[in-house]
């Protein structure tokens, strides 16, 4: 039986690292697991994300980088999400449409209608059945997304880790609020301490996502 997670949190928030410990946890119970992300996680979205995250793109104004994630979007949709989901497949993808509300809802306050509206237009009624929200304030995650720039090859910062403190700190509490409004669908998880304690926090949200009861 199909199930849709997303993954959201903060930059530095360990979105990454935790979504493949849940897909070796769900591998180790026989689930096949397609594991994606956005902006990307197809070639034509990959070549999108480039274009939103290069430091060279700096001249990018809002409605254009939000109309490209919702571009982004739609193809990923398309040809990724859908036919995993149809296969009965576990979809864990990293970042989804909480992220364009709280990005560029929030951070950068477009209207939220708005971005509902091309939510909508992106992915119809693709939607998460549960989404994880890793919270971890924000000033330790851009600390923890600098380390991890520092050790890898490309520039150091992409476009978003370059906003300020302050931007990061509307898209934080913009996250917290969503997860009020729907506060069935989101699973707040913190986010701090070391990555097995908090790979076992989500591990017991998802087994219980799992239970024949909850399957959708
Ligand atoms: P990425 O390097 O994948 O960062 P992270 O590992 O923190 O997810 O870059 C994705 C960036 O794109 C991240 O800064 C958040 C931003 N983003 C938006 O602004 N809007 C969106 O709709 C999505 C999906 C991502």
């Amino acid at each position: 039986m199909s199930l849709f997670i997303s993954f959201e949190g903060v930059e530095g928030s360990g979105k990454t690292t935790q979504i493949h410990l849940l897909a070796d946890h769900l591998k180790s119970l026989g689930r096949s697991c397609v594991v994606t992300r956005e902006p990307g996680g197809c070639p034509i979205a990959d070549q999108i994300r480039h274009i939103l995250l290069h430091p060279a793109s700096r001249g990018l104004v809002p409605m254009a980088e939000l109309l490209l994630y919702a571009a982004a979007r739609a193809q990923h949709v398309e040809e990724i999400i859908k036919p995993a989901l149809s296969a009965g497949h576990i979809v864990l993808c990293d970042r989804y449409l909480d992220a364009t509300l709280a990005y560029q809802g929030y951070g950068r306050g477009l209207d939220l209608d708005l971005i509902e509206q091309l939510n909508l237009l992106a992915a119809g009624t693709v939607r998460p059945h549960a989404t994880i929200l890793l919270d971890l304030p924000c000033r330790q995650g851009l600390q923890r997304a600098r380390q991890r720039n520092s050790h890898s090859e490309g520039p150091d910062e992409d476009r978003f880790e370059q906003e300020s403190l302050r931007f990061h700190q509307r898209v934080q509490d913009g996250y917290l609020q969503l997860a009020r409004k729907e506060s069935e669908r989101f699973h707040v998880v913190s986010a701090e301490g070391e990555p097995q304690d908090i790979a076992r926090r989500i591990r017991q949200v998802v087994d219980g996502l799992l239970l024949p009861r909850r399957l959708p």
